[in-house]
């Protein structure tokens, strides 16, 4: 058994706290992979963790963190060895059972994977969920028949946020040359440029004016992260036969929408969900990650020691890009 540092939320009525806990390594029998933990990142998630009223924690005290990379140093599976470089996403990681926010977890042998060649264990938290989740919603917008002309018009939402950059810096390199995106600070506009958008609007501008059942044939593919009334306003503005990959709720949860832009413009809808998503096909898009979707135009990493963790969670301040923590 080994002391380690691991980080620990706990509740009280209106706010949660987080503090720095000395546990021991479990005894491992014939459960599990134990990994000692490189990096893990901050996602949408375990900010939101940081509420009580979110609900994200299904219990308290607990120690989150969706995601880690780092080293195996014990396993119930001849899989993993010893010194293997792991990395595990989603799942109920840091919603259940102890996350990545400890200098080492203990998860089930079939919720971690081997990092592909090519990536570090920094670059894997990198990306993180938010970047998983990105390439999850390209492999299914790739799959449009209208994406075979780079320059159709394409737009992504949150762009300045985790899963919006990486949509948007990975399709800038796929070559892609036309590509909106969205921000509530316009002053990010050269960020987003940077990361390859070809025009910045105003989040704001896409919820202007009444909503109606259908309106101008705007874009054919959108990769939304905001949800909302923010999707509800652009799925009138989808044009025939497009494609819509829904991510996330940051603007809002309940979507006011009519079948108008269905059943007239046969557009599609498309859920993604990173938690749950397949393990047979997860392999595929780390492969990609590592490799064509690897970019070269990173977002914005903003770099944490773990030391420092509980402070970053307690600031509500958003940064732009990812935040990558360091053990
Ligand atoms: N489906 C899945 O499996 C999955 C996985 C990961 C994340 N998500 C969800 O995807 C969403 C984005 O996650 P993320 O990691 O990209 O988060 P993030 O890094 O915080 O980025 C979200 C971006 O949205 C914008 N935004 C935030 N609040 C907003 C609001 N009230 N109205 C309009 N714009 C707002 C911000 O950009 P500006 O300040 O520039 O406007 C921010 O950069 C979240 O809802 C998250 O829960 C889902």
């Amino acid at each position: 058994m080994v002391a380690y540092q691991a980080l620990v939320l706990e509740q009280t009525d209106t706010t949660v706290s987080a503090t720095y806990q000395t546990k021991l390594t479990p005894d491992l029998a014939k459960d599990g992979v134990l990994v000692k933990v490189a990096y893990s990142d901050i996602n949408y998630k375990d900010r939101l963790a940081m509420n009580p009223k979110s609900g994200v924690l299904r219990h308290y005290p607990m120690t989150p963190g969706v995601d880690f990379a780092g080293e195996v140093v014990e396993s119930d599976n001849p899989f993993f060895e010893a010194g293997d470089q792991v990395l595990c996403t989603g799942y109920e990681t840091g919603i259940t059972i102890a996350g990545g926010y400890a200098e080492y977890v203990k998860v089930p042998s079939e919720w971690l994977f081997k990092l592909p060649e090519n990536l570090s264990l920094a670059e894997t938290m990198q990306f993180g969920t938010a970047g998983f989740t990105a390439a999850i919603a390209l492999s299914k917008l790739l799959r449009q028949a209208f994406t075979a002309d780079h320059d159709t018009p394409l737009l992504i939402t949150g762009a300045t946020g985790g899963v919006g950059s990486f949509a948007l810096t990975i399709l800038a390199q796929l070559g892609f040359t036309n590509l909106t995106a969205t921000t509530r600070d316009l002053q990010q506009t050269d960020y987003l440029l940077h990361l390859g958008a070809t025009h910045v609007i105003n989040t704001a501008d896409l919820t202007a004016g009444p909503l109606k059942a259908l309106s101008h044939q705007t874009f054919t593919g959108v990769i939304d992260t905001l949800g909302g009334p923010v999707l509800a306003h652009i799925l009138p503005q989808v044009c025939a036969g497009g494609f819509v990959a829904t991510c996330g709720n940051a603007a809002g949860a309940t979507l006011e929408t009519t079948v108008m832009p269905f059943i007239l413009r046969g557009i599609t809808l498309a859920g993604i969900d990173s938690v749950y998503y397949p393990r047979k096909d997860r392999k595929e898009l780390w492969q990609l990650l590592a490799t064509t979707f690897k970019p070269e135009i990173w977002p914005t990493v903003n770099l944490v020691a773990f030391s420092d963790l509980a402070r970053e969670l307690s600031q509500k301040t958003h940064k732009t890009g990812r935040v990558l923590v360091a053990f």
